[in-house]
């Protein structure tokens, strides 16, 4: 153990006893004897910033991961001082500052110990690039979980795992593997049914380590810059992923098509194979509302070209598609091919946008055109560049959205994978060096497409996917799980992927369904798509060096089981646009972890296969060949099965029936599920009935339905449509109660309640508290009832 006088250990430095305690507003500092200042700021009740200087000197204060519009202000903030400690209270939580060590210690205000550090701040000066390796140690507490972290291939609960955070091109990534594309550096712990979360907002390579190393002992480092980092606390789960998400931003609605089905490879070439690909889905009536041009549409694959031998004219094409109902996505990478007779490169030259070396050289390396140079887009000027490039894609040519690969970023042929670490940038305004930039060069540049997409797009909204991502990327993009692997593991790690997503604040994302990399059969396939439609983003992306992988690559049973699933999505898009609703408004994540449902329940803790898709259906994928079914977790409530209605009650493992048609997919009771008719694409009808399925419930439960102009920005005005449902059930009676709110005027005039579960015959109907006939509702049974979507009150009353 550490005592204040030893002020080194094992080569680490660590703070030495207080000398002083200022506060400035909510920040209040601590320096100690040794020149180690700690800035403890109250941004809300139970959300606080730890930032820790030595020698006395702060860095400057810039984020690339905080939001402008992350919300501050709290109720209370008092400080007290013991011969031992300060003392901070805030409204929700105590925050003990040792006097002799600086090491804190946070807890409730019912003095439940809710993360407390062990050696605390301690550092290590780093001769070879100056700076420190900045590093924080704390207590793990009994029983304690961890989840989080971006896209780790590993069991979701990170106890005794160690992960590192430093974004990498890693084709056909294995189970386990880390690191991987993304850098987001956020995790939460749950222990005692209280949880909180730690983002270390450091962008230098970071070290995770969940009592890997040390068995009660969680610590995080950086390769340099600061330790600052932000304590959130829940005390669920989903206060702290809320909170962590309001900190680093949540994004504005997408185009709803975005939520359709997404089919790409690399690549679809020329046009009449695109075109090709476009109407098989409409003969086969498999719905789908975009296709991806790969990187062969580019001439040489220089971005911002076509090739005009394979896509003579591509405005044409896409105009095409477009009457056909489908947008088209192209892919653009950050590698400008060194080419003295290409208009980008010559751009970036004259205007000094590119990447240099720590003495000066251009930064240079291979992808897929050759010897390429990189812009900066860490520079404003650059992203601002940048974002212009895009006017003749976007405006003239017509494509509606963009795809950043290679992002990490990625160079080919060499050991690292990546920039080395001397190259320099701006870091807007801070220059430093790769190792500082690199985990946010992907955001910066699909940041830069973003400001680009939008401008030519509006007025409808942009859509841009990354496949890097730092903290805060959330704001600008969504994002796919990179060259994954048709084989059933990779079915497993792409579920674990998607939901660790969500819990880390950036839920629009999905994996390349079937696998990228080698070939699936038709039953991998058809259970990756089950799987696939229930994630936020939703598409089939292969790479080119197998067979083909599009809903008819198969067998018939294949493409029907993929086109009743794909319609399943479809019929659902007004439940997945509330979803995404949500998480845009209060940044709840559009897939929940079985524990980020139930904390309370241990036997979600180390559950990995079940998520809820938004807040009411549960899925479980199948994730071995030759099922017919599955054992699951169904978490505690009463739950409906999709398929069959029969009732289960959950906090058990259950045996689930699923033939390769099915998937296990259970209905919360008291549900209201919204339902759109199944379209080709998005827009393809006008919507004339909104159906609700009715989950009978005794008891109360709340859904709601968002809905608007499905693109434009309209919606910020108020033009949105809220409708806000209370079901309250009793044995012989069920209330439906709508709340409506915004001035969106939807396309149908009825909504058709088809009820599940309705445990009596419907004797009499009130409407508004008026009785009405049967006929005029068109009763059917116990079935379904149509009413005027400005109902406010249904009342059924049964025998
Ligand atoms: C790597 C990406 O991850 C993959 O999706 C893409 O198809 C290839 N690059 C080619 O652009």
């Amino acid at each position: 153990m550490i005592t204040n006088t030893e002020l080194e250990y094992k080569g680490n430095l660590y703070p030495n006893n207080i000398l002083e305690c200022k506060r400035e507003g909510d920040k209040l500092s601590f320096t100690t004897e040794n020149g180690v200042i700690l800035e403890i700021t109250v941004l809300r009740d139970s959300v606080l910033r730890f930032r820790y200087a030595t020698e006395n000197i702060f860095e400057p204060d810039f984020s690339y991961a905080i939001s402008e519009d992350a919300s501050t202000g709290y109720n209370e903030l008092e400080v007290e001082e013991t011969p031992t400690e300060f003392l901070i209270i805030t409204a929700k939580l105590k925050i003990l500052v040792d006097k002799q060590t600086l090491r804190t210690q946070i807890s409730d205000l019912e003095g439940n110990i809710i993360n407390e550090d062990e050696l605390g701040f301690h550092w290590e000066e780093n001769y070879e690039y100056g700076g420190n390796t900045v590093k924080m140690s704390k207590i793990t507490q009994s029983s304690e979980s961890f989840y989080g972290l971006g896209d780790k291939a590993t069991h979701s609960n990170l106890k005794g795992k160690r992960v590192t955070n430093w974004a990498m091109d890693q084709y056909a990534f294995a189970k386990d593997q880390d690191p991987l594309y993304k850098a987001i550096p956020f995790y939460v712990g749950l222990h005692n049914n209280k949880a909180y979360g730690v983002f270390f907002d450091n962008s230098f390579g970071t070290t995770f380590d969940f009592a890997h190393e040390r068995r009660n002992i969680t610590s995080f480092w950086a390769d340099g810059g600061e330790m600052n980092y932000y304590f959130f606390y829940g005390p669920k789960i989903t206060n702290v992923v809320k909170a962590y998400t309001d900190l680093t931003g949540k994004p504005e609605l997408p185009p709803l098509w975005v939520l359709g089905f997404h089919q790409s490879k690399w690549s679809y070439f020329p046009e009449s194979r695109v075109m090709e690909i476009a109407n098989k889905f409409r003969d086969l009536k498999i719905p789908c509302d975009a296709i991806y041009l790969d990187i062969d549409y580019m001439e040489g694959f220089r971005c911002f070209t076509w090739n005009k031998n394979y896509f003579p004219e591509p405005k044409k094409m896409v105009k095409e598609l477009s009457d056909k109902g489908f947008k088209t996505v192209a892919i653009i990478d950050p590698g400008i091919k060194v080419d003295k007779d290409y208009w980008v490169y010559q751009e970036g030259m004259e205007n000094d946008y590119f990447c240099k070396r720590g003495d000066g050289p251009y930064m240079r390396g291979k992808v897929w055109p050759g010897e390429c140079n990189f812009p900066d887009f860490t520079n404003p000027d650059v992203r601002e560049w940048w974002a212009g490039l895009y006017k003749e894609l976007i405006a003239d040519i017509g494509i509606k959205g963009v795809w950043n690969d290679m992002n990490e970023p990625a160079v080919m042929e060499v050991p690292t994978k990546t920039f080395p670490l001397d190259v320099r940038h701006d870091y807007d305004g801070n220059p430093c060096s790769h190792r500082k930039a690199h985990n946010v060069y992907g955001t910066q540049m699909a940041r830069a497409t973003y400001e680009g997409v939008k401008k030519f797009t509006y007025p409808k909204r942009p859509f841009v996917i990354t496949r890097s991502a730092f903290s805060g990327a959330q704001r600008y993009t969504s994002t796919w799980t990179g060259d994954n692997v048709a084989t059933w593991e990779h079915l497993w790690i792409a579920n674990v992927q998607v939901q660790r997503m969500c819990m880390s604040g950036m839920s629009f994302v999905g994996s390349d369904i079937g696998g990228f990399a080698e070939q699936p059969n038709g039953e991998l396939f058809a259970r990756w798509i089950q799987m696939g439609v229930f994630h936020p983003f939703c598409r089939v992306h292969s790479s080119g060096d197998h067979g083909d992988q599009e809903p008819w690559s198969f067998d018939n049973e294949v493409t029907d089981i993929v086109r009743k699933f794909i319609e399943l999505r479809y019929q659902l898009l007004p439940y997945l646009y509330t979803m995404y609703w949500k998480y845009c408004k209060e940044g709840t994540p559009m897939i929940q972890s079985l524990v980020y449902f139930d904390q309370e329940d241990h036997q979600t803790h180390f559950r990995t296969d079940e998520f809820i898709f938004g807040e009411q259906i549960l899925v479980c994928p199948v994730q071995e060949p030759n099922a017919q079914g599955r054992r699951m977790y169904i978490p505690k409530g009463k739950w409906y099965n999709f398929w069959t209605d029969e009732m289960v009650l959950g906090g058990k493992e259950k045996w689930v029936v699923a033939d390769i048609d099915k998937v296990p997919l259970f209905i919360k009771e008291g549900a209201l599920i919204p339902k759109y008719p199944v379209q080709q694409y998005v827009g393809e009808l006008v919507v004339k009935e909104l159906i609700l399925d009715v989950y009978f419930k005794k008891g109360i439960e709340d859904s709601t339905v968002y809905e608007d102009g499905q693109d434009g920005f309209d919606y910020k005005k108020g033009r949105y449509s809220v409708r806000n449902f209370k079901l309250r059930g009793k044995d012989d009676q069920l209330i439906i109660q709508q709340f409506k709110d915004g001035t969106f005027i939807t396309s149908y005039d009825t909504i058709k309640l088809k009820f599940h579960g309705l445990p009596f015959q419907i004797k009499s109907i009130q409407v508004d508290n008026e009785t009405v006939s049967f006929e005029d509702v068109k009763l059917n049974g116990s079935n379904s009832i149509v009413l005027s979507k400005e109902f406010t009150v249904l009342e059924l009353t049964g025998i």
